[in-house]
């Protein structure tokens, strides 16, 4: 079915959380491995090894998702969102970065802006994959492999997952305006999607397997909102050793480490001081556009390909403390 979305959005830049203390909140990133990009009275703003200027956005107030970001490339495709129904019109952005954003409500509540025109800051110098001698490919000659003991070397936002009302509906509202398609389909066995991972259709050029994953909220007794949030890791020793200083930090753990099945990502979960969860991943697909959506029958999502089990907490935001 030919794709005939307003606009095709390329990424998502980043999410908006709310929590009552930035201190608080900024201690826990920097053990993620996020580095502090701005800062005012009440708003802080994390960065990491990329060009993207930042990478979450945390302002002060009772806890709870605010919503997201998504990278328009052009300003044709800001202005045709910004005159299509539900948009705002565009305004510059009163963020660090500038450029200019258009923002709308999904069918869950959530504020999803449009954005454009924003500066690129310069990447970090240890963003760097290490090499590796595996199998015939030998690339590290005369040189150790040693690992800093360290929070993760956090590459990107890579993707967020929403609990939803209906999985289809949400999967078609973001195909329409921003050109999502699904990658891969868990059903029920009514055929009704308990989940729907979507990418960006970057037409022949290859995109993370999923950019959004649509939650049925039933998963969440009915409450929409927040799943996870998701940062790719520069490889696989800041996915092991970024756990390990997680751990050593005494923060609170919620799944991992793994490699998923639908993404095929090697995970590992944590939690934030207000249980938002925060994952790290590496090794994730790529697909074209071309590339048709699997389908599969439920329970598929708590396999992984190795690694723990799902725990019955994961997808919901509960307090750590609780
Ligand atoms: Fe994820």
């Amino acid at each position: 079915m030919a794709n005939v979305a307003i606009t095709k959005v390329g990424d998502v830049l980043y999410p908006r959380l709310q929590v009552p203390d930035l201190d608080t909140m900024e201690s826990f990133l920097l053990d993620f491995g996020l580095v502090r990009a701005h800062r005012t009275d009440d708003k802080l703003y994390m960065r990491c090894t990329g060009s993207a200027a930042y990478v979450h956005v945390i302002s002060v107030g009772e806890p709870r998702f605010l919503g997201f970001a998504l990278e328009v490339s052009s300003q044709e495709d800001l202005e045709r969102l910004a005159s299509s129904e539900g948009f705002t019109p565009i305004e510059a952005r009163a963020e660090p970065d500038g450029g200019w954003r258009t923002t709308t409500r999904d069918l869950d509540g959530n504020l999803v802006e449009a954005v454009f025109g924003q500066e690129i800051a310069a990447p970090l110098k240890s963003a760097a994959p290490r090499k590796l001698n595996m199998g015939d490919r030998f690339d590290r000659i005369g040189e150790l492999q040693r690992i800093e003991p360290g929070p993760s070397r956090v590459k990107r936002f890579g993707h967020l997952a929403l609990n939803v009302a209906d999985p289809a509906a949400s999967l078609d509202w973001y195909n329409t305006r921003f050109g999502l398609i699904a990658s891969d389909r868990i059903n029920l066995a009514s055929g009704m999607p308990a989940a729907i991972f979507s990418r960006c259709d970057r037409g022949a050029d290859p995109a993370d397997h999923h950019t959004i994953l649509f939650a049925s909220n039933m998963g969440a007794g009915g409450v929409s909102g927040l799943n996870h949030l998701s940062w790719e890791v520069c490889d696989l020793d800041d996915v092991h050793a970024g756990s390990e200083h997680l751990a050593a930090k005494n923060r609170s753990h919620e799944w991992g480490i793994g490699r998923h099945l639908l993404g095929s990502q090697i995970f590992d979960y944590w939690r934030d001081p207000w249980g938002h969860i925060h994952e790290h991943w590496t090794d994730g697909d790529q697909l074209d556009a071309s590339v048709p959506a699997g389908l599969h029958p439920i329970g598929i999502s708590q396999i992984s390909q190795w690694g723990p089990g799902m725990p019955r907490t994961f997808g919901r935001t509960i307090s750590p403390q609780a």
